[in-house]
């Protein structure tokens, strides 16, 4: 079918002339005034508009102005049609955004190029944007694949390390919904809002699997040690707070953004902090530890008591756990997030099958 074009000029010799003249290779709407002409626009979208620039109401340059100010409009080409020929109309046309422009009285042969070659321009531009959408949309797929084989990766190192810990198998699924459940509830309610954006949430809850991932490096005989720690043999255990920074470099460091890695690298060097400054491995105190590293302290110490260890029996239900993090409110926690955590009982309840 062919292309429709949009003549716009008050003259109505001029709009018969350019029927005469296109009308056998394109379908021709005309329009006497910018007003007819926008009422044609609501139903219908031309491949082309030519625009008379001197009319009565509403000037070409006018009726290119609404044109452009409108996305449904904007992308139409739109070549001017002017007996003003000099320096400052033709310059005037391309700054308010024309393709091309055609002199009055028209020449057939000259009208009937610039329209082709002007349709022919847009085709090609529209095919290469198609070309470039397509391409943009098959890298951002690609991109979103990788990032998402990496995050398997990561959690499943996570877990291996996990493993090694003598824990249930489910802290690090349990503790990324506890995170979760913490940063969207602390959203809900307003709190840390200068934080707590989109991309902060999202990545506090992508990094959280990779809060203990310096405990590769802590030997077995100590990971793995059913009772009590020796001074030595805790400080070592204290230390993965601190591997876990050149881990982390190694393996996200070039490839997620900055913004991600420096929450993972927070979230795994401060998880042991305290709110009253006795943690590790910083000494730390309240609001100097990242708010990131601050969640997942809740989210890690309950469910450290909630599951069993090999060196330790489970906590529950879920409300003694709580109580026992509501004594740590202020000494070893952000009061805040505790009591947060806390108004969630219902859901953790339901969400631990309880
Ligand atoms: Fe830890």
């Amino acid at each position: 079918m062919s292309e429709v074009i949009l003549v716009v000029d008050d003259d109505k010799a001029n709009l018969m002339l350019a029927q005469k003249i296109l009308g056998g290779t394109y379908r021709i709407a005309a329009a006497n005034s910018g007003a007819v002409a926008f009422k044609y626009l609501e139903k219908n979208k031309p491949d082309l508009i030519l625009l008379d620039i001197n009319m009565p109401e509403m000037s070409g340059f006018e009726a290119m102005e609404k044109l452009k100010m409108d996305e449904r409009y904007s992308s139409i080409p739109v070549v001017f049609l002017t007996a003003d020929k000099s320096v400052e109309t033709e310059t005037k046309c391309f700054q308010v955004g024309a393709v091309d422009f055609v002199g009055k009285p028209f020449v057939p042969d000259i009208l009937i190029s610039r329209v082709k070659r002007t349709l022919e321009l847009e085709k090609y531009r529209s095919n290469l944007e198609d070309i470039v959408k397509d391409q943009t949309k098959q890298l951002e797929e690609r991109s979103k694949r990788i990032s998402e084989i990496q995050n398997h990766v990561i959690v499943g190192m996570a877990n291996l390390i996990e493993s090694r810990d003598g824990s249930t198998g489910k802290h690090v699924k349990n503790t990324q919904i506890y995170v979760r459940m913490i940063v969207n509830e602390l959203k809900r309610l307003g709190y840390f809002s200068e934080s707590l954006d989109d991309e902060y949430m999202e990545n506090i809850c992508k990094a959280a699997p990779l809060h203990d991932i310096g405990k590769i490096k802590v030997p077995d005989s100590i990971l793995q040690k059913p009772g009590r720690l020796t001074e030595e043999e805790f400080m070592e255990m204290k230390r993965h707070t601190e591997y876990s920074i050149d881990i982390i470099k190694d393996i996200i460091g070039d490839v997620e953004d900055e913004k991600y890695v420096k929450i993972a690298s927070d979230i795994a060097l401060y998880h042991h902090e305290r709110w009253d400054g006795t943690g590790y491995p910083k000494g730390l105190a309240a609001e100097q530890i990242p708010l990131c590293a601050r969640i997942m302290a809740v989210a890690d110490v309950f469910d450290a008591l909630y599951e069993e260890r090999c060196y330790k029996s489970p906590i529950r239900p879920a409300g003694k756990v709580l109580e026992i993090l509501e004594k740590g409110k202020s000494t070893q926690f952000d009061p805040i997030i505790v009591d947060v955590f806390v108004s969630l009982e219902q859901d953790l309840k339901e969400l631990l099958g309880e």
